[in-house]
């Protein structure tokens, strides 16, 4: 059996391929454990300062694999914590994770691009959240994160409908970060992901974490978080080299740390 999740290195950036082409990338165990392995491996390493998670030209995922859960009964998901247990590892990771998004991301695909930290697409994505037509509704994320990105109306209209959106609408609507031609996708995000890695680890991190705290908190929470990390940054060796490097007009020389 071919490996359906696929791990590369290039430089500090650790890429993820999603690799089950013969059913569009469809989302089953085997593909989001080999997830969670990955992300695992990259988040120990030191080497690695930004992660890439990618599928193919045709599709970034399909979807949950509709084979799998069609016989599924409330005991099985309840017991066996269906998403729960395996698709949330992105979402715990503390380094970076940018998804690049070629062809189709639908339901639990469009889910799992929406965990990462920010999409980039390629300009034949088509994003949406069918599972209405399936009779279901989505599990991992879509209704709480997709009317974040897009707001309510859209997302509303994506979730009730099932229609698909563009890359043009998915970038104009806040989903998408940046669009590249379909053959140029993963070489310009795994430039943009080693620009990210070379800079100072701790302080991408502290970055990451205070963007998040946009979603999760009030704005005075978030502020507060974002102002304690801010002071806490001038405790990075990376901070004074960053600066002293600025000054003495030369390239600054991070150590991660
Ligand atoms: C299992 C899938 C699949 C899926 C596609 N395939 N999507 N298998 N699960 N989600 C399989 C097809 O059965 C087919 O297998 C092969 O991939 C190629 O797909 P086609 O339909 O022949 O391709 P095409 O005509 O180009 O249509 C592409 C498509 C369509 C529009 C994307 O495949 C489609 O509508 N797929 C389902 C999308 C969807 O409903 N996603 C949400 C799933 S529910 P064969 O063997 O026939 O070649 C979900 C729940 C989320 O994600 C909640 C919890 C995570």
């Amino acid at each position: 059996m071919a490996d359906v999740v696929l791990t590369e290195i290039h430089g500090r950036v650790g890429l993820i391929r999603i690799n089950r082409p013969e059913v569009l990338n469809a989302l089953n165990n085997d593909v989001m454990d080999g997830i969670g392995l990955a992300i695992d491996a990259f988040e120990a390493d030191e080497a690695i300062g930004c992660i890439v998670l990618t599928g193919n030209e045709k599709a970034f995922a399909a979807g949950a694999d509709i084979g799998f859960m069609k016989e599924f009964g409330y005991m099985d998901a309840y017991k066996t914590d269906f998403i729960t247990r395996n698709w949330e590892r992105i979402r715990t990771c503390r380094k970076p994770v940018i998804a690049a998004v070629s062809g189709y991301a639908l339901g639990g695909g469009c889910e799992v691009a929406m965990m990462c930290d920010m999409i980039y697409a390629a300009d034949n994505a088509r994003f949406g959240q069918p599972e209405i037509k399936l009779g279901t509704l989505p599990g991992a994320g879509g209704t709480q994160r997709l009317p974040r990105a897009v707001g309510k109306a859209k997302a509303m209209d994506m979730c009730l409908t099932g229609r698909m959106m563009d890359a043009a609408e998915a970038e104009r609507s806040g989903l998408v970060a940046r669009i590249f031609a379909p053959e140029k996708l993963v070489e310009e995000t795994l430039a943009a992901a080693q620009t990210i890695a070379d800079y100072s680890l701790p302080a991408v991190m502290m970055v990451k974490e205070s963007v998040n705290r946009a979603y999760e908190s009030s704005l005075a929470e978030g502020l507060l978080f974002e102002r304690r990390t801010f002071h806490a940054s001038f405790a990075l060796e990376d901070q004074k080299e960053g600066m002293a490097a600025f000054v003495g007009k030369r390239k600054a020389d991070f150590k991660h740390r």
